[in-house]
């Protein structure tokens, strides 16, 4: 295999990579701005240069190159030396991080960009330490871009990426690069908005302060962010995400680059999507029909009663000689999914079991650059149909489900929910009518107004627990957040029924734990989940102190 040195240390390369990619792959840091592995290759910024010797081909000695190369651009090849810390490339990098602050404000301490800043860290890392520019600077504009994204003009360094990713990406090309020289500013075209289904991943690619996401401005330092591994909760996706969040509350979601399912990228539907997490009206403690609400401090007497309750309704359901019907959302984890069927056939083993309402907005789109935004608007129906049929018998479908309560041989229904915004259909309250039901959600409705037993679950980010998205892809999640007040994830809320049935403690639950009991009882695929890469949920560095 072809290898160069880099530094002094040797690596093996493919044929086609560039010295960039050679270093980056073996954890060798280059510094590069306009170089992004998914966009084309411009070499504009220049402090990636580096030193490169090379074999003559005629004499096979190791001579140096007539000036230094862009390692993004320059193919990496066999015998090569390259030197990113000699003095004429440590110069360079010097010189091109001064060519960058020169106009720049050094408004760090109001940039949300601040503690994840490339300018900052090069600055430091391969900076001169001061400025010999005594002029005064150039000042540009603030400008709004679009729904999401602003652009702090005069932060830019024209690595052009958000330009590129426009281009290449989405293929909708709202971003320029508008004047020349000194004047030169990114821009949007007249009349044109930066507002497409993907534009937030811009503010991701920008290695400085100058685009940033509307959402997230001023609200948070970020070396206050605990970062936790996540899947994408609200579509189909299975999108690698990472959940950023302080002192309980979510602040902001990013992609966690995955080549295999969303590359670098997330739509803004998922950056944006989680806040019914926070609503205010969250359901956070049981209540049963005809009894006035309890108080979040009687929560012990709250849940002893409920879940009594709802297993007086699914044992009165036996007696009379009628099935029970258990609807699990397609918004639930497997995890979830497999307890609560252990629950419902653990009273009645010839309970109907089905797939909640799997909402579908238009079609799946491609775009150029191969990222598919998908119109099935669920995580989990497909991991939730494979658990629900390991129990033996059929899964309904929503329609077929709703038929099957129209036909009123049924008893008693759980019915569970958990989705972002309103779900309940007419056709299910009707079909329900006066049926005996236990609703577990997060969210207020119409059917939580007139269920026996209304009993809060988790959003997906309040609890650990794997998904299986379109391509059939199993990926666990972690828990970022705990849920609000007394709401419990479904998973545990269904050890906790089973466990008052026998009259033993109710285990903690364990998302580990349950897919080896869920492979061990014939659940294929659940010995090898896609388990995120990095370790648990990351403390940030910083010291507290108490003042
Ligand atoms: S706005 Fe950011 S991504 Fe776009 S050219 Fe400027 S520095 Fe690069
Ligand atoms: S990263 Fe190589 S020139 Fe910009």
């Amino acid at each position: 295999m072809p290898n160069l040195t880099i530094n002094g240390e040797r690596y093996d390369f493919e044929k086609g990579e560039t010295i960039l990619q050679v270093a980056l792959r073996n954890g060798v840091e280059i510094p590069h701005y306009c170089y992004h592995p998914e966009l084309s290759i411009v070499a504009n910024c220049r402090i990636c240069l580096a030193e490169v010797w090379a074999p003559n081909p005629r004499t096979g000695v190791l001579e140096p190159g007539p000036k230094l190369f862009p390692t993004c651009q320059h193919p990496a090849a066999d015998g090569q030396v390259v030197h990113t810390d000699s003095p004429k490339a440590m110069a360079n990098q010097k010189a091109v991080m001064e060519y960058l602050l020169i106009n720049h404000p050094v408004d760090c301490p109001v940039c949300d960009q601040a503690g994840e800043c490339h300018l900052q860290d090069y600055s430091y890392q391969y900076g001169r330490g001061q400025s010999r520019f005594l002029e005064d600077k150039e000042k540009k504009p603030k400008k709004d871009l679009g729904p999401h994204v602003l652009l702090y003009s005069d932060r830019c360094i024209m690595c052009t990426r958000c330009v590129r990713f426009t281009r290449e990406v989405t293929g909708t090309g709202e971003l320029m690069v508008d004047g020349r020289g000194n004047h030169e500013e990114i821009d949007v075209f007249p009349g044109i908005a930066l507002d497409n289904e993907l534009s937030g991943n811009v503010v991701d690619i920008c290695p400085v302060g100058a685009l940033l996401d509307k959402d997230f401005l001023f609200q948070q330092r970020v070396w206050f962010l605990k970062k936790t591994p996540s899947i994408d909760g609200i579509t189909s996706s299975g999108d690698n995400i990472s959940v950023e969040h302080n002192e309980g509350r979510i602040h902001r979601i990013k992609p966690r680059t995955n080549p295999e399912v969303n590359r670098w990228w997330i739509t803004d539907e998922v950056r944006y999507g989680w806040k019914f997490v926070h609503r205010e009206d969250r359901l956070r403690l049981p209540t049963i029909a005809g009894r006035d609400p309890w108080a979040l401090e009687a929560a012990n007497e709250a849940w002893t009663t409920a879940l009594d309750r709802a297993n007086e309704l699914l044992e009165a359901s036996v007696d009379a000689g009628r099935r029970a019907a258990l609807l699990v959302s397609p918004m639930l984890s497997c995890e979830d999914s497999f307890w609560l069927s252990r629950w419902v056939r653990s009273v009645d083993s010839k309970a109907i079991t089905g797939v909640g309402p799997i909402p579908r907005h238009g079609e799946d789109r491609k775009f150029p650059g191969g990222f598919t935004v998908r119109a099935e608007k669920a995580p989990n129906a497909r991991g939730v149909r494979r658990v629900l049929e390991s129990g033996g018998a059929g899964v309904l479908d929503f329609k077929a489900f709703v038929e099957a309560l129209r036909k009123g041989s049924i008893g008693v229904a759980v019915v569970t929910g958990n989705y972002p915004s309103e779900w309940i259909t007419p056709e299910l309250m009707d079909a329900l009518g006066e049926t005996p039901t236990v609703l577990i959600d997060t969210l207020p409705s119409a059917l939580g107004s007139r269920s026996q037993v209304v009993l809060p679950g988790a959003a997906w980010v309040e609890k650990e627990g794997s998904f299986e998205n379109v391509g059939g892809r199993l990926q666990a999640f972690e828990r970022a957040i705990a849920p609000p007040d007394f709401a419990r994830a479904e998973a545990q809320i269904a050890l906790d029924l089973i466990a008052q049935l026998d009259g033993a403690m109710p285990p903690v639950f364990s998302a580990a734990d349950t897919r080896r009991e869920m492979f061990a009882s014939g659940l294929g695929g659940f010995d090898s989940v896609h388990e995120p890469p990095a370790p648990g949920s990351q403390e940030p560095d910083m010291i507290y102190l108490e003042l």
